[in-house]
C-alpha cells in the first residue's frame, strides 16, 4: 500500500468546486430510472446515456473530479470504440468502480439488509486496478423505518456492527490494492422519523463505523466518506429548514470523523435536485470544519439531464445542458458560492 498516493488521490477527489459523479446504478437500478422515461434498458441505451454524460465537456472538466462506474461500464466502448474510461481521463476525471454486490436480507434481523461483495473481492480489486479504477465504493444501508417497528425498532445494533465490519474489511482490500475506498454508510430517508432521529442514528452509525476502521488497520488519510446528511424522514410532517440541516449534519461530522479523513462527499438519497445543492451550499457556507466537503450525487446529478433525454438522440444537447447545470451548481454549492437565484433560466 502506497499512503502517499492513496492520499493524493483521495485529495484531487474533493478539489473544491468539484465533485463525484454516481453514475453505477446496478443494472436494476438503471432500468428502473429508465422506465420512468419510457426507455427501454439494453446494454447499448445504458452506454449511450453514459457516453452522453461523460462527453459533457464543461461539467467534466470543471466540476467532476471522478465517476463511479458499473462493471458494465468499465468495460464498455463509446459508440467510435474509444473506451468509456479513456473518455472520462481526457476529462480528466479519475475512473472509479462500484464493488459492493447489493443488499440481501440480514438473518435474524427482520427488515434489515447486510451488503455482500467480500469473497472474492481481493482478486476483483487487482482486475479493476488493471482496467483504469483508482476508487471504489461500497454502500452500506441502514433503514430507520424498517416496516414493523413494534418487534424491535430499527436500526439494531447487530446490523450496524454488521454492516460496517463489512465496510472496515472492503476498505483495507482496496488500500491494500492501492484503490481508496469511498466508505458510505447510508441512513435511509424514506419514513416518518423526525429530523431527531436521523441525527441520533446516523451519529451512532459513523461512531461504530470508525472504531470497524481502526481496527481492521484503514488508514483515515486514504478514504473517502459518503456519508448521508441529517434530513427529516420524507413522510415527516414536520420538515426542516435548510440552515437547521446544515448545522446539524455539521455536528455530527465534528463529532464523528476524525480530521485525517481528506474529504467527505455526501449522496443525495432522494433529496430533490435543488434541496441537496442548497444543503451542501449552506454546509459549506457555515464551513469552519477541516475537511473538503463536497458531492457524490447519483440522481440528484442526474435527473433532470434523464428527464431532457428522454432516450432520444436529438435530445442529446439539452440533456447535457441539464448536466452542465446541475454539475455547475452542485460545483457552486462545494465551495458555498451557489444562489438559489442562479438557478433560474
Ligand atoms: P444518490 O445520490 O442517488 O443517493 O446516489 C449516490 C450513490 O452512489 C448511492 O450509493
Amino acid at each position: 500500500m502506497d499512503i502517499g498516493a492513496l492520499n493524493a488521490i483521495a485529495v484531487k477527489m474533493v478539489t473544491p468546486g468539484q465533485g463525484i459523479l454516481a453514475a453505477d446504478e446496478s443494472t436494476g437500478t438503471i432500468k428502473k430510472r429508465f422506465d420512468s422515461i419510457n426507455t427501454e434498458s439494453t446494454e447499448t441505451s445504458r452506454r449511450d446515456w453514459r457516453e452522453m454524460l461523460f462527453r459533457t465537456d464543461k461539467a467534466m472538466q470543471d466540476h467532476v473530479s471522478g465517476v463511479i462506474l458499473y462493471d458494465e461500464t468499465i468495460r464498455q466502448n463509446a459508440a467510435d470504440g474509444t473506451s468509456l474510461v479513456d473518455i472520462m481521463r481526457a476529462q480528466d476525471a479519475i475512473p472509479g468502480i462500484k464493488v459492493d454486490a447489493g443488499t440481501t436480507p440480514l438473518a435474524g434481523r427482520p427488515g434489515e439488509t447486510i451488503t455482500q461483495g467480500l469473497d472474492g473481492l481481493r482478486e476483483r480489486l487487482a482486475e479493476y486496478y488493471e482496467l483504469g479504477a483508482r476508487f471504489a465504493k461500497w454502500r452500506a444501508v441502514i433503514d430507520i423505518s424498517a416496516p414493523d417497528q413494534t418487534t424491535y425498532r430499527t436500526p439494531s445494533r447487530g446490523a450496524i456492527k454488521a454492516n460496517n465490519q463489512s465496510l472496515a474489511r472492503y476498505a483495507a482490500l482496496c488500500q491494500e490494492a492501492n484503490i481508496v475506498p469511498i466508505v458510505e454508510p447510508e441512513v435511509l430517508m424514506g419514513g416518518y422519523h423526525t429530523i431527531d432521529r436521523c441525527h441520533e442514528v446516523t451519529e451512532i452509525v459513523l461512531n461504530s463505523l470508525f472504531t470497524e476502521l481502526y481496527e481492521q488497520g484503514v488508514k483515515l488519510e486514504g478514504i473517502i466518506l459518503k456519508p448521508n446528511m441529517v434530513v427529516p424522514g420524507k413522510k415527516c410532517p414536520k420538515q426542516a429548514s435548510v440552515e437547521e440541516v446544515a448545522t446539524r449534519t455539521i455536528k455530527v461530522l465534528k463529532d464523528t470523523v476524525p480530521s485525517s479523513v481528506p474529504g467527505i462527499a455526501f449522496l443525495s438519497g432522494g433529496q430533490d435536485n435543488e434541496d441537496a445543492t442548497a444543503h451542501l451550499d449552506m454546509i459549506n457556507k457555515i464551513g469552519n470544519f477541516t475537511w473538503n466537503i463536497t458531492y457524490s450525487y447519483g440522481r440528484a446529478l442526474q435527473q433532470s439531464a434523464l428527464f431532457a433525454w428522454k432516450g432520444k438522440k436529438e435530445n442529446y444537447d439539452a440533456a447535457q445542458k441539464a448536466f452542465y447545470h446541475r454539475a455547475r451548481m452542485n460545483g457552486l454549492a462545494s465551495t458555498g458560492e451557489w444562489d438559489a437565484s442562479l438557478e433560474k433560466g
